[in-house]
């Protein structure tokens, strides 16, 4: 795959219905791949079909059943995969989380990268694909009103680096890479944190965000995804990404 031409590659995008997702779907639409996108809801999926056609198929489907995985790599033999979708979180501290609002994002985000990581290694997607799964800077920094998603969120990062292993031991050739976002109130899952954040601090959202520096917004997302898939030598096995772009983490 040369520089921004993805001219005969399909690409699967998991939570491509709104936000990053949808901005990453729209910018590997834009280098030329056919694009599969795949949310719960099917509405805004239709939607993003009517705007780019043909090169987008919409998949109505839950990233986190397994049935979903196997069959959509089966089917659409993609050789990007980017795997994007989350929960929100309930943004409430510790104690007031119940165990099933605290390992929501283990359910849906680690199950869903598990699923395709796997499915990943076993087809194999052939030599000189690309699978990118989305991470957080929670993984880091820990994120105190979001329950099990930090650790959810790390958990993608070393299952994300033990995937690139196998495909290195075994030969496949696929390059498996963790993008760590920052924290960004550009779309739905980010401002439900920022605002209870800024809540949780006594401040106004914009009070709160005024020293965070720039914010990542959707479109910058989906143009460093894009230039990730696109460029064999970003090969690091997880990159922090923020407004100013994507940083090796190594
Ligand atoms: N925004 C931030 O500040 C930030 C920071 C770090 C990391 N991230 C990560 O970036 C990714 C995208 O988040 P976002 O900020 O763009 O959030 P968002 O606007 O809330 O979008 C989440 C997407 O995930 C999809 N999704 C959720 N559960 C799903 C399921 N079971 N099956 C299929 N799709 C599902 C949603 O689609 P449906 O509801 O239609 O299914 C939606 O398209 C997430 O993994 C998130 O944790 C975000």
């Amino acid at each position: 795959m040369s520089a921004q031409d993805l001219t005969g590659s399909t690409a699967i995008v998991t939570g491509a219905s709104r936000g990053f997702g949808r901005a990453i779907a729209v910018a590997l639409h834009g280098a030329g791949a056919r694009v599969v996108g795949v949310a719960r809801d099917g509405a805004r999926l239709g939607e993003l079909r009517a705007r780019l056609g043909d090169g987008f198929t919409p998949v109505t489907a839950d990233a986190a059943d397994p049935v979903a995985a196997g069959h959509l790599i089966d089917t659409h033999g993609p050789r990007i995969l980017v795997l994007n979708a989350g929960a929100s979180p309930l943004p409430r501290p510790l104690h007031q989380q119940t165990w099933q609002t605290f390992s929501r994002s283990w359910d849906v985000d680690v199950q869903h990268a598990f699923h395709w990581t796997r499915e990943a290694l076993l087809r194999p997607l052939p030599p000189g694909s690309v699978v990118v799964a989305m991470s957080s800077g929670a993984a880091v920094q820990g994120s105190p009103l979001s329950g099990g998603y930090a650790g959810a969120k790390a958990t993608i990062r070393f299952l994300t680096a033990y995937a690139a292993e196998e495909s290195e031991l075994a030969g496949l050739g696929i390059r498996f890479t963790a993008v760590l976002p920052q924290l960004t109130p550009a779309t739905d899952l980010g401002a439900a944190a920022v605002a209870g954040y800024a809540d949780r601090a006594g401040v106004d959202v914009a009070t709160f965000l005024k020293d965070r520096g720039p914010a990542l917004t959707a479109e910058q997302a989906g143009a460093a995804i894009t230039g990730l898939v696109t460029d064999s030598a970003q090969d690091q096995r997880a990159y922090l990404l923020t407004a100013a772009g994507l940083r090796e983490l190594g």
